[in-house]
């Protein structure tokens, strides 16, 4: 114990261990300048750069904090920064909050949903290859189990691969294509099957209708691009804006949808060391086919040279997603044991006591956390902890302000 009239002594490696944030040193690699740790000293952090020097174990990274606390303006400020480098970045924007820094990076923010060239065709196979069609069936699966409520019969999902496989070789892939092939299927295709055209026909017939429902919907709208007029998520910065889509029902479930389609394209995007955003990824994380890219993404993100970063508020939110025991709440607390770098703004106290143990936090670091004023988080960088205030620019300040609201009007 520290305390009485004999002054004490002792190493900064004890130091360290009793209050981690005395021991922590800026760290020798080069970074993108992030502002000013507890000491006055310049922060950096690059998780690519951190990873190659072995002191990041993975590039991914979870930041979390109370609303307006600054976590899409430490986002934004970042990408923007981090793009000098060459660095690329695909932000999923459920608020409509990125398209300044767009604009100012030069590149086009996609509005879902508003036009053909702002949708995705999840039929059609990026690069043509038969290997493509189990993630084109998958993708469908989940969107048609979210809007069933329920998972597939094994006789659907056997009728939804036959369909699949035969929409996506067809001239015009689409849900709608989808939906015809499974009302009405080939005689070789039911042969396959061990059943006739009408067995196989009836097999798939409800999904067929909700596919039909979901494609002549708001959700068409989104993920029924023409062949060849998908999105393109070629340019540097992609920010894909569904705040169309925000606040309502269908919000998770395009998003799953679009994941996938994403998830499927990166694998032959040229190589090039990119970030992938979920912000307010808290609101979806509940959709399983949301979980499950987050799962799947966050352990290939070094295979594809990718650092995926998710906003929640709390880190319980991850912890209490879905069932205690069920799959998805497994799939939510794996992707914070897959994210190396935690930065946490304010907490309340309940929340910073309660996320102690999933963050790896002492009570000396918790106690902090509901006093932390707005721009200011705790980085957990492996074991390493830093008390960061994030320093904006002049343009950056414009480029992050989600206050107008507030201060505009009368
Ligand atoms: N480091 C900072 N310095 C100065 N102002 C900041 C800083 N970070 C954020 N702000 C301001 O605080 C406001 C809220 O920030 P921001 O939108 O990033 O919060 P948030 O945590 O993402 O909120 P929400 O949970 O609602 O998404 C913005 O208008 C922004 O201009
Ligand atoms: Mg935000």
């Amino acid at each position: 114990m520290l305390g009485g009239s004999r002054p004490h002594r002792a190493t900064t490696a004890r130091l360290a261990a009793l209050h981690p944030l005395a021991g922590s040193s800026p760290l020798a690699v080069r970074s993108t300048y992030i502002g000013r740790d507890l000491f006055g000293a310049s922060f950096g952090f690059d998780p690519f750069a951190l990873y190659a020097a072995g002191l990041l174990s993975n590039p991914n990274v979870v930041v979390a904090g109370q609303i307006g606390r600054g976590k899409s303006s430490l986002i934004k400020s970042f990408l923007w920064r981090q793009a000098s480098l060459g660095r690329g970045a695909w932000v999923i924007d459920p608020k409509g909050e990125y398209s300044a820094l767009a604009d100012a990076a030069g590149c086009r923010c996609v509005r879902l949903g508003s036009d053909e060239s702002a949708s995705i065709n999840l039929l059609e196979p990026a690069s043509g290859g038969a290997e493509e069609i189990p993630l084109a069936v998958s993708a469908v699966a989940h969107l048609a189990e979210a809007a069933m409520k329920r998972d597939l019969r094994p006789t659907e999902r056997a009728a939804l691969e036959i369909a699949v496989g035969r929409t996506a070789r067809g001239r015009n892939p689409g849900l709608s294509a989808l939906s015809a092939a499974l009302l009405s299927p080939l005689a070789e295709d039911a042969e396959g099957a061990g059943t006739d055209p009408a067995g196989l026909a009836r097999d798939g017939r409800e999904l067929a209708l909700q596919i039909r429902m979901l494609a002549s919907g708001e959700i068409g709208r989104v993920l029924e691009a023409p062949a060849g007029k998908s999105l393109d998520l070629g340019a540097r910065l992609v920010v894909l804006d569904l705040s169309a889509l925000h606040g309502t029902e269908h919000l998770g479930l395009v998003m799953g949808a679009l994941l996938a389609w994403m998830g499927a394209r990166q694998r032959h995007m040229a190589p090039m060391k990119r970030y992938v955003v979920l912000d307010e990824a808290w609101a979806v994380l509940s959709e399983p086919a949301v979980a499950r890219w987050a799962q799947v993404s966050w352990k290939l993100a070094r295979a594809y040279g990718v650092s995926n970063i998710a906003v929640v508020h709390r880190m319980s939110d991850l912890a209490s997603v879905g069932q205690p025991a069920s799959v998805q709440n497994a799939w939510a607390k794996g992707l914070l044991s897959d994210s190396e770098t935690r930065v946490v703004f304010a907490q309340s106290p309940g929340e910073a006591e309660a996320s102690r143990s999933l963050l790896g936090i002492g009570v000396n670091e918790a106690a902090l956390l509901p006093s932390l004023g707005s721009g200011v988080a705790l980085w957990k960088l492996g074991t390493r902890s830093f008390l960061v205030r994030h320093r904006l620019g002049t343009k950056e300040a414009a480029l992050v302000d989600t206050d107008q609201a507030m201060r505009g009007w009368p």
